[in-house]
């Protein structure tokens, strides 16, 4: 259709194959037709085309919108969905009236409008999988609230907290990735189409009334800029790569845990496989994909980011190969979410054995040393050094944190001061217990059930306003898309 003016030959066929976008172009599939009806409707209104013109055209655009892509030629040959679409009016409306779709417009301007409105959509059910998964958390996190676990820095048994303040943490990532999500659709939702090649078009085209059609919040102003941008991909890809990589440290301590030497975690049956030769094998099979599948979405970032920064303005077919890496990052992640959701759900938490962990390591040495500095009026630096040497002595006499005596401390406190210290048995014995130095850490953020709680209920009003926020975009894009074909039936 498109080389017969300027070449005598067709494309080579191995050349084409290698440049046409045809068999990704299937997911902008329903955006393009969309986009030709609301481009006619504008036309009609701008008195560009007639209106018996227009409606042939949006009665063609509407029958194949209704009978999907299959009604589509898409021999890679006509390059790529939107030839296919064009060719299609042609032959249902004749080519002097399909002939009158591609006015005032371009493939370039056209495509970037198809991946915006198809990025919006797995936007938002992007961030429907990441509230389930949110919810799953914040059910998990209810349960666990007093259920004390070691905490860890250097993955070396730190502080005790609990597991609902634990997977409160990843809550929390997980609502800021809700977040960039919710300000990416806002990026994305603007309108390139009638910046045509690159500069525009002196027909007297109304870019607005399009661009309202279609459910944008506005246009892209500058031609140039309409047609050459992807950064409103690479933002979203830059999103789901943090958020990708917030999931997969999840998952690799779902793994971690769930090994002999944690043994803190269940990993359910149904989310895990065995060996084909070690019948004991218990595989954390899902969390280990999920951890390969943000590498890849990482990958596809640096892909999208590598083509874009040497690309002079405006269009060059490098972009095309930018778009599958936007889809691959957005299927990476939404299949994580999704079957990460349910496997969460489901994980098996064992108290007992946490407990035990927790008491391990001297976990709350931190919480003596500050006992010292807020009762016995010892600086905390001298407090700190006190109870090291305390710990260090206790490691010679192979002791543990149950073991340890007031006599133990200050024992410790001549060595490094010069004399005991003034601190009752029952502080001492308070600073060690497990249960009362988690109670003791009781404002906003902190592990004591009582601040969890309130944690667990700011989490769901979160998770609750992005909801509603969704749904109302959700809203207008089914209303814009459903007034798209309604002239059809005028003749
Ligand atoms: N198939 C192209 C893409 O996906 C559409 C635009 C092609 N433009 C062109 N001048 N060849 O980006």
């Amino acid at each position: 259709m498109l080389r017969k003016g300027l070449f005598k030959k067709e494309m080579d066929p191995d050349a084409s194959d290698y440049t046409s976008s045809m068999e990704e172009d299937i997911r902008i599939f329903e955006a393009v037709v969309q986009i030709n009806a609301a481009h006619v409707q504008m036309l009609e209104k701008c008195e560009i085309i007639e209106k018996s013109e227009k409606n042939k055209i949006i009665r063609a655009l509407s029958e194949l919108y209704e009978k999907g892509v299959e009604a589509l030629d898409l021999r890679p040959e006509l390059e790529d969905i939107h030839m296919a679409v064009e060719e299609y009016v042609n032959k249902k409306a004749g080519k002097k009236v399909g002939g009158k779709l591609h006015t005032a417009k371009s493939r370039n301007d056209q495509v970037s409008t198809a991946i915006r409105m198809a990025l919006r959509e797995e936007v938002l059910e992007l961030q429907e999988a990441l509230i389930e998964l949110i919810n799953e958390l914040v059910v998990l996190a209810s349960k666990h609230k007093e259920t004390i676990m070691p905490g860890y820095t250097h993955l070396q048994i730190a502080q005790p907290t609990t597991l609902a303040h634990y997977l409160n943490s990843y809550s929390q990532a997980f609502s800021r990735d809700l977040k960039r999500l919710n300000e990416d659709y806002g990026t994305i939702n603007y309108c390139p189409l009638g910046a045509c090649a690159l500069a525009g078009t002196s027909f007297s085209i109304d870019r607005k009334l399009t661009s309202e059609l279609l459910g944008f919040d506005g246009i892209v102003e500058n031609t140039i800029d309409a047609v050459g941008s992807r950064d409103f991909a690479l933002q979203t890809m830059s999103s789901l790569a943090i958020m990708m990589s917030n999931l997969s440290r999840l998952a690799q301590e779902i793994i971690l845990w769930s090994s002999a030497e944690f043994d803190t975690i269940e990993v359910p049956d149904e989310f895990a496989s065995t060996s084909s030769i070690m019948p004991q094998k218990k595989n954390p099979v899902v969390a280990e994909i999920a951890r390969a599948k943000a590498s890849r979405s990482i990958g596809e970032l640096i892909s999208g980011l590598n083509i874009m920064k040497s690309l002079p303005q405006s269009y060059s077919l490098d972009l095309q190969e930018l778009t599958p890496s936007l889809w691959s990052a957005v299927d990476q992640s939404k299949t994580s979410l999704k079957v990460m959701k349910k496997f969460v759900g489901r994980i098996e938490a064992k108290p007992k054995r946490m407990r035990e962990l927790a008491k391990k390591g001297f976990s709350t040495a931190t919480e003596l040393a500050d006992a010292l500095a807020k009762w016995a009026e010892v600086p905390f630096r001298e407090s700190h050094e006190i109870v090291g040497r305390m710990i260090s002595q206790t490691l010679k006499n192979g002791k543990e944190l149950e073991d340890l005596s007031l006599e133990d401390l200050q024992a410790a406190s001549q060595d490094v001061i010069g004399k005991r210290i003034e601190l009752s048995e029952k502080r001492f014995r308070e600073s060690l217990d497990l249960k009362s130095c988690i109670e003791s850490k009781g404002k906003l953020g902190e592990p004591a059930p009582e601040s969890v709680k309130k944690e667990l209920s700011k989490l769901e009003e979160l998770t609750k306003k992005y909801k509603k926020v969704l749904e109302k975009r959700k809203k207008i894009l089914s209303e814009k898309s459903a007034r798209l074909f309604e002239s059809k039936e005028n003749k």
